[in-house]
C-alpha cells in the first residue's frame, strides 16, 4: 500500500470537526428546497466556487450563511449521519463533534431541536456504525461572554447529552480572558473544556487557554512554535493539540502542506492529533488529511500510527471504550 492509503486507513479518532462543517453544498441546497429558503447562489457548483477564503473571518462569513438551510431536527440528524457516514468510511471508531448552539437559536432554533438531531444522529452512529461518540458546546467567542452564559443556561436542562464545551469562531480581538467566568461555571458542572487557540491568534492566547481556561486540549495550536517555552510545556505536559491541515493551507495559516509544522510539532514531543475542522469547506474529511500530510510531508509509517494513536490518548475514552479502539 502507498503511504497515503496507509494513512487513510488506520484506526483513529476525529477530535476537531464542527458539525456544521459538514455541510456539502449538495446537501444545502436539498434542505433549502425542503424548507423553501432561497440561496444566493445558483447552484452546487457556484457555491463550491465561491470557498476561495483569505483568512479564517472570511469563511466564517460563509459557513455561518450556510447554517441558514439547518431548521428541523430532520435537518440536523440528516446533516450529522452524513457525516458519520464519511467517518466511518475513513476507519473513524470515536469523534468528538462540536455544534455551535448560538448560530441557530439566535435564528429562532430553539437549542432542543438543534440537540435532538444531532445526538439522534450519534446515537444511531454508535449503534448501526459502532462509532463511538463525545457532543462538544462551543460557544460563539465573536459575542460578548454574556451571550454564552445565556447559552450554557439554555444548556443546564440537557447536561445529560452534551459531554464538554469549547470555543470557536472569531480569535483575533476575542482572547480566551473575554469567557475566563463562563468557562469557570462550565468546569464546575463536571465537564472537560477545550478551546480554539493560536490559529491565527497569537501564542499569549494559548497559554491563557490553559491557565485560565484550564483545556484539556488545545484546539489548532499551530502558532505555538512562536514560543519555545511554550512548545517546550506542551510536550511536557502532553497537552493536546487537534490540528487540521487542509484547514490551516485554506485559511492561509501556512502557505501550502509542505510548510505545515505538525510534524516538528510530533517530533519534538507533542501530542499531535490530525483532523478535518469543517470538510464540507476546506476540501477533505479526516481520511483525505491523513493521505495529504502522508504525501506532502513523508512522515514514516511509525509517525503516521502515532500520530493515530496520539488521537485515542487524547480522546475522552471510559476504560471500556479504550479497549474497544485497540
Ligand atoms: N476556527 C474558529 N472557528 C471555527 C472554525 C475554525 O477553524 N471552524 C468553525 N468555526
Ligand atoms: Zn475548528
Amino acid at each position: 500500500t502507498s503511504l497515503a492509503d496507509y494513512a487513510r486507513g488506520l484506526p483513529k479518532a476525529e477530535l476537531h470537526l464542527h458539525i456544521e462543517g459538514t455541510l456539502e453544498p449538495e446537501l444545502m441546497f436539498a434542505l433549502a428546497r425542503r424548507n423553501g429558503v432561497t440561496l444566493p447562489y445558483a447552484d452546487v457548483e457556484a457555491v463550491r466556487a465561491a470557498y476561495r477564503f483569505e483568512d479564517l473571518q472570511s469563511f466564517l462569513d460563509l459557513y455561518y450563511a450556510g447554517a441558514s438551510v439547518l431548521r428541523t431536527a430532520a435537518d440536523f440528524h440528516d446533516l450529522t449521519w452524513a457525516y458519520l457516514e464519511r467517518a466511518h468510511a475513513d476507519r473513524v471508531l470515536h469523534t468528538e463533534i462540536f455544534f455551535d448552539p448560538q448560530t441557530h437559536t439566535d435564528r429562532g432554533i430553539p437549542f432542543a431541536t438543534v440537540l435532538d438531531g444531532i445526538h439522534g444522529a450519534l446515537e444511531r452512529g454508535r449503534r448501526e456504525l459502532g462509532i463511538g461518540y463525545r457532543l462538544i458546546l462551543c460557544f460563539l467567542r465573536h459575542l460578548p461572554e454574556a451571550a454564552a452564559e445565556a447559552t450554557l443556561d439554555a444548556a443546564l436542562p440537557h447536561l445529560d447529552r452534551i459531554d464538554g464545551f469549547g470555543l470557536d469562531s472569531s480569535e483575533r480581538g476575542h482572547p480566551p480572558s473575554k469567557f475566563a467566568r463562563v468557562f469557570a461555571r462550565a468546569r464546575t458542572l463536571g465537564r472537560p473544556v477545550v478551546a480554539h487557540a493560536g490559529e491565527e491568534g497569537p501564542p499569549a492566547y494559548i497559554t491563557e487557554a490553559l491557565d485560565l481556561l484550564k483545556v484539556v486540549r488545545i484546539d489548532h495550536g499551530v502558532r505555538c512554535v512562536e514560543d519555545p517555552a511554550l512548545v517546550a510545556r506542551l510536550a511536557r505536559e502532553r497537552m493536546p493539540l487537534t490540528v487540521c491541515p487542509l484547514s490551516n493551507v485554506k485559511l492561509r495559516v501556512f502557505p501550502d502542506l509542505a510548510a505545515h509544522n505538525l510534524l516538528t510539532l510530533l517530533r519534538d514531543g507533542l501530542c499531535v492529533t490530525i483532523n478535518s475542522d469543517d470538510p464540507a469547506y476546506f476540501g477533505g474529511y479526516v481520511g483525505d488529511n491523513f493521505a495529504a500530510v502522508a504525501e506532502a510531508l513523508a512522515p514514516s509509517r511509525a509517525e503516521l500510527r502515532q500520530l493515530a494513536d496520539n488521537s485515542f490518548e487524547a480522546a475522552w475514552l471510559t476504560a471500556e471504550e479504550r479497549a474497544r479502539c485497540r
